[in-house]
């Protein structure tokens, strides 16, 4: 989209029934690699960068129909020690023999530290990450229409819970140790973003309404990277939760490492918090807008929210939405208003961080609301809400049919 003129982009616009915030013309991107951890005083747009060497390798398995034998030899393959599975084939094993490891800007001790700060913090991430930005990504127009119409967007229950096997794996409290799984989960992601790259250009739906050429860019990874780990930033500091400038530092390098694993390149990953605020300033928040299939996605992760298990009702949950991401987003998505679960959640959750992060001994009155949503919604996004183990990640084999 960054490409294209401005009229081509309200004609677009107007097709897709956006709304007038995502009408504006796209700026030029000038957001400097001095701020990434390449520190090269260069400008390139991240959005006409994609991932040329697990392309290729995902469009020979496409070829030689090899997607289904892959999915099953990697079934076993989940820990980062584990060694590469049999039955895959050789061009796969020599392109995971490179990139199944870390950075070699990568500090250990970092990412220990991030393990201790992510067991600590790991209720209120749930929070902000799975529902918040779960559902800010629906307002992300390239991402929400990339999802739709993949095969995994006509079941967005398994899909939500394939994708918070990442976030899962990489909050985990041994993420990096041999036996953490993060390393091969951010490596079968890459695969699958690969998948989509060459799949989604071949359907006739997303071509329809597609406002460049191939989706997922280094620069709409990097915006989803914004609407999970920036907005769960600032959230840790708007409930108040206490993090040193050791702790803050650490989550960053966490994110940074996962960026490079995902197939991210070192000159668009920021090298600060202050960085990747920039950052977000100019490619997440200009750029969010409601969309049709946006708002169906929306709201069918929110029906499976709703659903009994999770001890509380849909207003309360429309509500928490709201809280998190604001109430221009929540109307563009139409969400219902529930006055009473807003009073609740605007004066007890502050409270409920305050209590459990020991700044105040008194608990609020919606305490075993807030325990039980956060229970619920943990549960659901692991496993289809059905048990405590995880839903593998596997390669797409087509697109969504019509
Ligand atoms: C698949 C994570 C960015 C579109 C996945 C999966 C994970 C994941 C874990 C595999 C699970 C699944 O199949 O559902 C991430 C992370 C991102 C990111 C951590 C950035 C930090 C994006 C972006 C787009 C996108 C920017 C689109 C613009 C997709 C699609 C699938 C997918 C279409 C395949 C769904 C299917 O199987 O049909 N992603 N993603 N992702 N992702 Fe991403």
């Amino acid at each position: 989209m960054e490409s294209l003129s401005r009229r081509r982009v309200l004609t677009l616009g107007a097709a897709l029934g956006l709304t007038t915030a995502a009408l504006e013309a796209p700026k030029p991107w000038s957001w400097s690699s001095a701020g990434s951890i390449a520190k090269a005083d260069t400008v390139t747009d991240p959005f006409s960068v994609w991932d040329p060497v697990p392309d290729q390798v995902a469009a020979q398995l496409l070829a030689d129909g090899k997607i289904s034998a892959v999915n099953t030899a990697w079934q076993s393959w989940v820990n980062n020690s584990d060694p590469l599975p049999s039955g895959m084939p050789s061009y796969l094993v020599s392109y995971l023999q490179q990139v199944n490891q870390l950075p070699s800007w990568a500090d250990s001790s970092m990412l220990a530290a991030s393990e201790k700060l992510y067991t600590r913090l790991s209720s209120y991430l749930f929070v902000s990450e799975s529902l918040g930005s779960g559902i800010l990504s629906t307002v992300i127009p390239r991402e929400a229409r990339a999802v739709y119409w993949s095969a995994g967007g006509a079941d967005m229950k398994a899909r939500a819970a394939k994708t918070f096997t990442f976030g899962y794996d990489l909050h985990s409290g041994s993420a990096w140790h041999p036996t953490g799984h993060f390393i091969v989960s951010a490596n079968k992601t890459r695969l699958v973003h690969s998948m989509v790259r060459n799949l989604l250009p071949t359907s006739t739906h997303y071509e329809a309404t597609a406002d460049e050429s191939k989706p997922i860019s280094n620069g709409d990874i990097l915006r989803t990277f914004h609407s999970v780990a920036t907005v769960a930033h600032n959230n840790m500091q708007k409930w108040g939760v206490k993090l040193s400038a050791a702790e803050q530092a650490a989550d960053l390098h966490a994110w940074q490492v996962a960026l490079h694993l995902l197939g991210v390149q070192d000159q668009f990953i920021p090298q600060s918090w202050a960085d990747a605020q920039a950052q977000a300033q100019q490619m997440l928040w200009p750029n969010l807008a409601s969309t049709t299939e946006g708002v169906n996605l929306a709201h069918t992760l929110l029906g499976y929210i709703e659903q009994p298990t999770l001890g509380v009702d849909t207003g309360f949950v429309s509500e928490m939405v709201r809280y998190l991401i604001g109430d221009t987003y929540s109307d563009w998505l139409k969400l219902p208003h529930d006055l009473v679960s807003r009073a609740l959640i605007q004066a007890g959750w502050p409270l409920y961080v305050a209590f459990r992060e020991g700044t105040s001994s008194t608990a609020p009155s919606g305490y075993s609301l807030f325990d039980s949503f956060i229970r619920g919604v943990a549960m659901l996004y692991l496993n289809n809400g059905t048990s405590a183990t995880q839903t593998p990640i596997t390669l797409p084999t087509a697109n969504r049919p019509g």
